[in-house]
């Protein structure tokens, strides 16, 4: 239980790798955001280590909001149909969103919260993402930061889990096949 190593296969992004990119990433929004407003939308659960890496890094006074979603019907297909499990606290009428997650993989999720958000009267929706998985898409979304585009493959470790472990991985790896029964 306590042996996370024997559960992993390999390494697909190293925490210095990542961290470098995030720093990339926010020097970006920094300047494509200068004095202006932003809110930043963490999708939970994923996002939580990607967002508090990435707004730390921010020369910016942002505020934080979280929502959750659950994006799965039955079994763990995504399925597009998208429940909102936890509602923003804020009211986004004029504001700058820029929504943080930790991957992009069918679309389907980040596909309807962006055109939910976007009802709310903001000024404008933008998407950052640590990974995307443009082999897997089901529907295009328009993403406006990526931090690296992956193989379409099982990975987990900053914030991505597999039946809820492995989140606090500080990097991206790629899983045993014994852990899901291969
Ligand atoms: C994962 C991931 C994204 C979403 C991407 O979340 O964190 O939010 O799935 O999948 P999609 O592009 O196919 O819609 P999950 O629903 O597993 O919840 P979690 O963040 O709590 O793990
Ligand atoms: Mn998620
Ligand atoms: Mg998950």
């Amino acid at each position: 239980r306590s042996d996370v190593a024997a559960d992993l296969s390999s390494v697909l992004l190293s925490e210095e790798q990542l961290q470098t990119r995030l720093d990339e990433l926010a020097a970006q929004i920094d300047e494509d955001y200068r004095g202006q407003d932003l809110l930043l939308v963490g999708v939970l659960k994923g996002a939580v280590m990607v967002m508090a890496d990435l707004a730390r890094r921010l020369h910016h006074s942002v505020e934080m909001d979280w929502m959750a979603v659950s994006s799965y019907g039955s079994g763990t297909k995504s399925s597009g149909v998208v429940r909102i499990l936890k509602d923003l606290d804020s009211d986004l009428t004029g504001r700058n969103v820029l929504i943080v997650e930790d991957i992009i993989d069918s679309g389907l999720t980040l596909s309807w919260l962006k055109s939910n958000l976007r009802s709310r009267g903001p000024k404008s929706v933008e998407i950052a993402t640590m990974l995307r998985k443009p082999e897997a898409a089901k529907v295009d979304v328009d993403v406006r930061y990526v931090g690296f585009d992956i193989a379409t493959e099982f990975v987990v470790g900053y914030g991505l889990d597999y039946a809820e472990k492995y989140r606090n991985l500080p990097f991206v790896a790629t899983l045993a096949p014994h852990v899901y029964g291969g």
